[in-house]
């Protein structure tokens, strides 16, 4: 049975023998879960914002889908140097390296779904996210569109104003990398602020998290029904 898992259609696939290649994600003996990554671009591992990833997690495994959550926020991802080596070696990687980037980037390329989340800073992304919108989009665009038909969301959370601006700002990268934009009720945002922990007082956010999970999950079963 072959499985959907974006980046390479299973038609193209199956002119060839991929059986030989059991590591591939589309290997017909391939029985793994579903999974998607939660991207966390907030400084603060355990603040609103991965508060906001929780409470999707959550749903999504009760629907049987695998979840990771994975740190980009405070870390020391750089941005893109614009050194276009991508673009020659085309092997799926970036030419900057030991900033973490790679090993994200590999998680994003193995799941079927994302979310990016990120707190709003001056009604946008924070610098982390950003960095590794850029360099994750640039080298998936050079391989010929490794993020095809994935899944993606973004999750914002605000203190009171800009979100928006800032959902936008993900939501761009799943448009450019044609994959399919996950929603809830509302947009996914959630009111959070200083301490940390405000988010959960706001529980229509919570419910749209757990709205988005189900979509998410909705989303996924389809593309992988064979
Ligand atoms: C540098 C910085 C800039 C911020 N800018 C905004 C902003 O433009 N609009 C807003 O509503 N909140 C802003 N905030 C507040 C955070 O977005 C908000 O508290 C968020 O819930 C924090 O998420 P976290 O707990 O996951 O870090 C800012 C916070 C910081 C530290």
């Amino acid at each position: 049975m072959f499985r959907w898992r974006g980046g390479i259609p299973a038609s193209e696939l199956k002119k060839f023998q991929i059986h030989q290649f059991p590591g591939w994600p589309c290997a017909p003996e391939d029985h793994r879960p579903m999974k998607v990554i939660g991207i966390n671009g907030s400084p603060r591992p355990a603040g609103n914002t991965s508060k906001m990833l929780s409470t999707v997690f959550e749903t999504l495994q009760a629907e049987g889908i695998e979840t990771e959550l994975i740190q980009v926020g405070g870390t020391d991802i750089k941005g893109c140097r614009s050194c276009y080596a991508c673009v020659k070696t085309k092997n799926s990687e970036c030419s900057t390296r030991n900033d973490g980037f790679n090993e994200i980037f590999a998680k994003m390329l193995a799941a079927d779904g994302m979310i990016l989340a990120s707190p709003t800073y001056f009604a946008d992304i924070t610098p982390e996210l950003k960095a590794l919108i850029d360099r994750s989009g640039f080298v998936s665009r050079v391989n010929g569109g490794l993020f095809r038909h994935k899944a993606g969301a973004a999750v914002i959370s605000l203190r009171r104003g800009g979100a928006i601006h800032a959902y936008d700002s993900i939501n761009h990268l799943f448009g450019i990398s044609q994959m399919f934009t996950v929603g809830s009720t509302y947009w996914n945002l959630g009111f959070g602020g200083r301490e940390g922990d405000e988010v959960m007082n706001d529980a229509e956010a919570l419910d749209n998290m757990r709205d988005l999970g189900k979509s998410m999950a909705f989303l996924l079963k389809k593309l992988n029904a064979s």
